[in-house]
């Protein structure tokens, strides 16, 4: 299904498209994923990266189209994650057990913890080279982009950037290369950075400050997922900078769940409020909308406005699942409120905003609670809830 293409000179992608998958470890994918791995034909012959364990075969069919498997003199595992180290004993065995694999010291120790069978480790300095003929490796430490054990590849003389998870897109489409799909890989790129990346964003910063420093030259950037960024990798460090940097748009995400369609009308006047102020609004039924999706509108988004019943005394349980889903990925600068129908106790708003606070947000209405069936007041009320937090919204 996915033939081996030369990206550069002597160098080869080899990876896996998974055109089944619909749930990467809670994260939608829609449209696939793909599982990159890069071929480096040198004096030394380098695998970089491997693909999930029910792609190895795949992988080194691939590989066989190049070169005899047998011909790699070592592995490189950017990352431990399985979608990227799972086929990693299968490789070994068809090239040769004893070949190293080159990793970072926490890859070291992650990967021992995920293999019964032993590994001829070997782990890299942060910084450190390795010449494999008529090229040269280094490697970057990216501890927490997004694993303990991620780093980076460097290939010098092609200015290469083997980048593992990060730059990275759920994508299974026909295009190699970004110049192929164009605009369109940004918004799988940005649910990429929302879903994975978005609670590093201070490293990314980290990372991004020091390689503008080091004046590092990127011509290729080559991610474990997705397209490869080829003709402006810029476009895709831009992206990071202002994603890692939380710049926020005049928006707002109204995310509700309902019983008996008494939160979903108070959603609506709430969205026609804010939206009555020309601010751009996205409306969230959780039942409808799956939590990655949601993820990818807070990405830039200013306002979150969170509506749920109260049921046995608490917020609605798929509500639960994307606050705390939200909360992990640690989005910062956000306002917030909450609002919700209730039939008799009503605890949804306080208990929501007890979790804004918990994620730091700022609360900027104290909440619309409204018992049973909003009537036109109550629906009033809400319209007007819209317009204070638009306000407050456009005020920034
Ligand atoms: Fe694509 Fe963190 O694995």
């Amino acid at each position: 299904m996915f033939k081996p293409v030369q990206i550069a000179d002597g160098i080869y992608s080899v990876g896996c498209r998974d055109w089944d998958i619909r749930d990467f470890h809670g994260y939608s994918t829609y449209e696939g994923t793909s599982y990159n791995a890069f071929l480096i034909l040198d004096e030394k012959n380098v695998l970089i990266d491997t693909v999930k364990k029910e792609f190895a075969d795949e992988l080194l069919d691939n590989i066989s189209k190049i070169i005899d498997p047998s011909k790699i003199d070592m592995v490189i595992s950017n990352h431990t994650e399985m979608d990227h180290s799972g086929a990693i004993p299968t490789v070994m065995h068809r090239i040769g057990q004893d070949k190293t694999v080159l990793c970072s010291k926490m890859g070291e120790k992650n990967l021992k913890s995920h293999f019964s069978r032993p590994l001829n480790l070997k782990s890299v300095e942060n910084g450190s080279e390795l010449n494999i003929g008529k090229r040269t490796l280094s490697f970057i430490e990216t501890k927490m982009l997004h694993w303990p054990d991620s780093m980076f590849t460097y290939l010098k003389e092609d200015k290469i950037l083997f980048s593992s998870d990060a730059f990275g897109q759920h994508y299974a489409g026909d295009c190699l290369f970004d110049d192929e799909i164009g605009e369109q890989i940004m918004s799988h790129a940005a649910k990429y950075y929302g879903n994975i990346l978005l609670n590093y964003s201070s490293r990314v910063q980290e990372l991004l400050k020091s390689v503008t420093e080091s004046g590092l030259e990127i011509k290729m950037i080559c991610p474990d997922h997705g397209v490869i960024w080829r003709d402006n990798p810029s476009k895709i460090i831009g992206a990071y900078d202002k994603w890692s940097r939380q710049e926020l748009s005049k928006k707002a995400v109204v995310i509700f769940d309902t019983m008996w369609n008494s939160t979903a009308k108070m959603a609506r006047e709430i969205a026609k409020g804010v939206e009555s102020l020309g601010v751009s609004v996205r409306l969230m039924n959780t039942r409808k909308c799956h939590r990655s999706d949601i993820m990818t509108e807070v990405l830039d988004a200013k306002a979150l406005i969170v509506g749920s019943p109260t049921l046995n005394n608490g917020i609605f349980p798929v509500i639960a699942d994307v606050m705390t889903y939200i909360k992990g990925l640690k989005p910062k600068n956000r306002m917030a409120a909450a609002f919700g129908s209730y039939g008799w106790s009503g605890e949804a708003v306080k208990i929501l905003n007890q979790e804004f606070q918990a994620m730091g947000m700022e609360i900027v209405d104290e909440g619309l609670k409204i018992q049973y069936v909003p009537d036109k007041v109550a629906l009033e009320k809400c319209f007007e809830m819209g317009r204070k937090i638009g306000q407050k919204i456009i005020g920034e």
